[in-house]
């Protein structure tokens, strides 16, 4: 019997990717173009390029991983349908629906955040269900307890910038270039982190929601107070990311404690940060969770992650999908 074969399509804000994803072999293909070169100048995602760059991307790293994959007979295409950039979504949409049109294959909109709840299922030691993920990207700070696939329940979120956006704007305060987040990182290497004592965002507080506006205002006001010299900026930058490295554990440990749970899953781009996963690591150590992280690859925004779910949920595909249909606000 032929294997379930998936195309993924990955096109909701500056990254085009495509990838293949098979029952026996699982992800056998995947290819990304970052447009990160062509929003630099505007230190941010023009929304009307990033269409176009994908317009101009994504056919032709379909094509590459076709052939990367031996040409395989698909079963079905996954895209992202959601949340994201509405002429980037419509542009994967669109190209997901004609796909199935032409080669009479059943289509699924895939939830963005879903792909990166799931994606270290990517991984052969992946974690098995329930887990804990802590989704942490320029767009999103999410808590979630994932029972299953399809089984979420958010346990917390930020009620204002989302951590990667908090990096990204400390970063271009700080005379960074975009994207900021690894940029600050980088930085705060050199600075020392009890430099300032930044706010720990409602650490006091119970509960699991997050804020990251505060903190932002306590970077601005300690650029302007401070010297300005390389060391300084070193020195608040990594007094920053302690505060955010802190508050995450904090709020990590906390979810793990009221749920139960002993796996956390750390996904996003924000994941990729060095401050972060030691300090995670020593508090999986400390308190005794596996820790799994997609690999830094899939951290990011990936096509992968859209054909694993895609994969997972091939029973909800649906045939003869005619319109190209995108949700740019979509909830979990
Ligand atoms: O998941 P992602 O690639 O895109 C979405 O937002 O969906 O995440 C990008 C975010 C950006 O805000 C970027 O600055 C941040 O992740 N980021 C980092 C690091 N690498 C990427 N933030 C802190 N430290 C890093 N090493
Ligand atoms: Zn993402």
């Amino acid at each position: 019997q032929r294997q379930t074969t998936i195309l993924g399509i990955e096109s909701s804000c500056d990254e085009s990717a495509a990838a293949i994803y098979t029952g026996d072999r699982g992800l056998v293909a995947h290819a990304l173009h970052s447009q990160v070169a062509l929003h630099a100048d505007y230190g941010g995602v023009v929304p009307e390029l990033a269409s176009r760059d994908h317009i101009r991307k994504l056919t032709p790293l379909i094509e590459r991983v076709l052939d990367d994959a031996g040409r395989p007979e698909l079963s079905g295409i996954a895209y992202t349908r959601g949340p994201g950039l509405v002429g980037a979504l419509l542009v994967g949409a669109s190209i997901a629906a004609g796909l199935g049109m032409s080669r009479n294959l059943p289509v699924l909109g895939v939830h963005h955040m879903e792909g990166h709840l799931l994606s270290p299922l990517l991984e052969p030691d992946g974690p098995q269900f329930p887990f804990v993920a802590l989704l942490v990207s320029g767009g999103h700070t999410l808590l979630v307890q994932v029972d299953g696939v399809g089984r979420y329940r958010v346990l917390g979120q930020s009620l204002d910038d989302a951590v990667g956006e908090a990096f990204d704007k400390s970063a271009k305060m700080l005379g960074l270039g975009y994207p900021g987040g690894p940029a600050l990182a980088a930085l705060a290497q050199q600075g020392r982190a009890d430099a300032h004592a930044f706010p720990r965002p409602m650490l006091k507080r119970p509960g699991l929601d997050f804020s990251f506006s505060g903190l932002k205002t306590a970077v601005m006001l300690a650029i302007k107070a401070a010297p300005a010299t390389a060391a300084a900026r070193a020195d608040i930058a990594a007094s920053f990311e302690q505060a955010v490295v802190d508050t995450l554990v904090a709020k990590c440990r906390r979810a793990l404690k009221q749920t139960g749970v002993s796996r956390l899953v750390v996904a996003g781009g924000v994941g990729a940060n060095r401050s972060l996963r030691r300090a995670l690591d020593d508090s999986a150590t400390a308190d005794g969770f596996s820790l799994h992280f997609p690999r830094a690859e899939f951290c990011t925004d990936n096509a992968a992650m859209i054909a694993l779910v895609g994969y997972l949920r091939r029973d909800d595909m649906r045939a003869g999908i005619a319109s190209a249909d995108a949700t740019p606000r979509w909830s979990l």
